[in-house]
């Protein structure tokens, strides 16, 4: 049993929609959270590069003495999540795109997936793919642009929903009933993919999967705090706090949010 604090990092604010649905389900927990919005977006960015700043986040969630890393980014999960396991000795737990979910339910057989370049091109999500939908038409999209516009606090700018008709229109024209989320920072945008595609489409992201198996892997190592004490939240960017208060809105617990150059 532990009350260290499970760590979380993204390339910027988008990967608190994974904290709160991990901080629902376990809200005893006390939490870290970094968004290393300066580097944003990782979607662009080189494999090595991309490892480089997960490295940078695992270590300075490791110096804060975490007991488990949520990897709370589908990029740097998909390209470096087995770099980070062989090198470091917590648990991680990672994001993924729910292809699986999606190909499993989807009645015509065709699914939506909006995600970035770094995502897209990964090896992993290949592997995801061939293994759980090779019959299914998989309509991939990189969101290109969007993770800057929620970094930058727009989500109903008019620029957000021109982007969202372009990715997703051509998506619909192909009879898609699913789109997936590939992106932590995309569920923020849920509301405005809703006005576009109305009941036609049902939306899904891993947000909640990942709770359960941060869960369930607390669980199997013993690790579940289970102290009486208010859980405490430590969030921490290295560009302005605005954003990121602004996107997690009223929060429980005791918590701090902070500039941190890291
Ligand atoms: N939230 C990250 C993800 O899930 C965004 C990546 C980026 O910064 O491009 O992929």
């Amino acid at each position: 049993m532990s009350n260290k604090p499970i760590g979380f990092f993204d390339s910027g604010v988008g990967g608190t929609s994974v904290w709160k649905e991990v901080n629902q389900l376990l809200p005893n927990e006390n939490t870290i959270y970094l968004a290393d919005s300066k580097n944003a977006p990782y979607g662009e960015k080189s494999k090595e590069t991309i490892l480089k700043y997960s490295i940078k986040n695992t270590e300075f969630l490791l110096k804060k003495g975490c007991k488990l890393i949520v990897v709370a980014c589908n990029t740097a999960t998909t390209n470096t999540i087995s770099n980070l396991r062989e090198l470091y000795n917590v648990p991680f737990i990672g994001i993924e795109p729910a292809i699986k979910p999606a190909a499993l339910q989807s009645k015509n057989n065709a699914v939506g997936i909006l995600a970035t370049k770094g995502t897209l091109s990964s090896e992993l999500f290949a592997k995801t793919t061939e293994k759980f939908a090779s019959e299914i038409t998989i309509v991939e999209q990189v969101g290109e642009g969007l993770v800057e516009l929620i970094e930058s606090g727009q989500l109903n700018s008019s620029k957000t929903k021109e982007l969202l008709e372009l990715y997703i229109k051509p998506m619909l024209a192909l009879e898609t009933d699913f789109i997936v989320l590939g992106c932590t920072h995309y569920p923020y945008l849920i509301p405005q993919i809703k006005n576009i595609v109305g009941n036609r489409v049902s939306i899904i992201d891993s947000g909640e999967a990942v709770a359960k198996q941060t869960k369930a892997i607390l669980q199997k190592n013993y690790l579940l705090n289970i102290s009486a004490d208010k859980s405490t939240h430590q969030f921490y960017t290295n560009t302005n706090t605005e954003v990121l208060k602004n996107i997690l809105g009223v929060i429980p617990g005791n918590t701090t949010i902070e500039f941190a150059d890291f």
